[in-house]
């Protein structure tokens, strides 16, 4: 299936790496017009180029999830190139990362100032998004989709303590700010990705090791494979196109199974 996006503007966060990267391109593929935004500009430029798209069909700009001005910016951006703006996928988003040999630290051991820094991009990052977004629908007179990347970390224990709270957060948020928005025909949803090999939490995708790190991931999924962050992109791509025009206020898990339960007998 091909043009899923066909003449929607979009600005995709995060858009340097991961699951950003992965959405620029298959967006970009469904036809969508985008913004790649990151606060690392050469990633997002890198994103740009490796996307192969037409000339002009996406732009690169710095953006910092965490501040206001800039993510206004980067929708201002989306406005003065391509003239509006149909999507918003807030989809930046950090941890504290594990020190090596020792792995994820315990919540009694998080800095406050690291603690504070994962806070601003995963939860204020998502709504200053949302409020960027919002307020150009309604200069628009309605519709529009917003799509945050939450992680399974939002619905079950998994992974640190405070990512999780940060995506719990992310996920309370998208419920209810779907239906204070819903009477003007926006959509609000997230997706909920389990583990991906990307440079989240200091791994490395690059990694000679890659295949193995893989076949680890892969065990902690019923189904067996670690997520790809192009299954994660695609399923953002599915929540802000027209064929789900019916759905707000979902967080869908995109984790091989994860989520659902484990296989008791049998
Ligand atoms: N990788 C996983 O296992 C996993 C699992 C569940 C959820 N997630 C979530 O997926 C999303 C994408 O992560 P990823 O795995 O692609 O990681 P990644 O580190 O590969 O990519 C994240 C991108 O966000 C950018 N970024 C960081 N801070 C920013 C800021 N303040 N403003 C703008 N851009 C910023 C980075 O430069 C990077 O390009 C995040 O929200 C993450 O929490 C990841």
């Amino acid at each position: 299936m091909q043009g899923l996006l066909e003449g929607k503007v979009a600005v995709i966060t995060g858009a340097g790496s991961g699951v950003g990267r992965a959405a620029v391109k298959l967006w970009a593929e469904h036809g969508a017009k985008i913004i790649a935004a990151d606060i690392n500009l050469p990633s997002a430029e890198e994103s740009v180029q490796l996307a192969g798209a037409q000339q002009g069909q996406i732009k690169a700009v710095q953006c910092n999830v965490a501040d206001p001005d800039s993510v206004d910016a980067a929708v201002a951006l989306a406005v003065a190139t391509f003239g509006r703006l149909d999507v918003i996928y807030n989809n930046a988003g950090i941890t504290v990362n594990p020190v090596p040999g020792v792995g994820l630290r315990k919540l009694v051991d998080l800095p406050h100032d690291e603690m504070r820094k994962v806070e601003e991009v995963n939860i204020n990052g998502v709504v200053f998004g949302a409020q960027a977004a919002i307020r150009q629908f309604d200069k628009q007179g309605g519709g529009g989709a917003i799509v945050n990347t939450a992680s399974v970390a939002g619905m079950i224990g998994y992974g640190g303590v405070l990512y999780g709270a940060t995506k719990g957060a992310v996920i309370a948020l998208t419920r209810t700010l779907a239906i204070e928005v819903a009477d003007k025909g926006i959509r609000v949803n997230s997706v909920c990705p389990a583990g991906m090999l990307t440079h989240y939490s200091g791994m490395d995708p690059d990694s000679e090791n890659k295949d193995k790190i893989l076949e680890g991931m892969g065990k902690a999924h019923p189904l067996g494979k670690a997520i790809d962050p192009a299954d994660t992109a695609a399923a953002a791509m599915f929540l802000v196109s027209d064929l789900a025009s019916n759905i707000t206020g979902v967080s869908l898990p995109v984790d091989g199974g994860l989520t659902a339960g484990r296989k008791v007998g049998g």
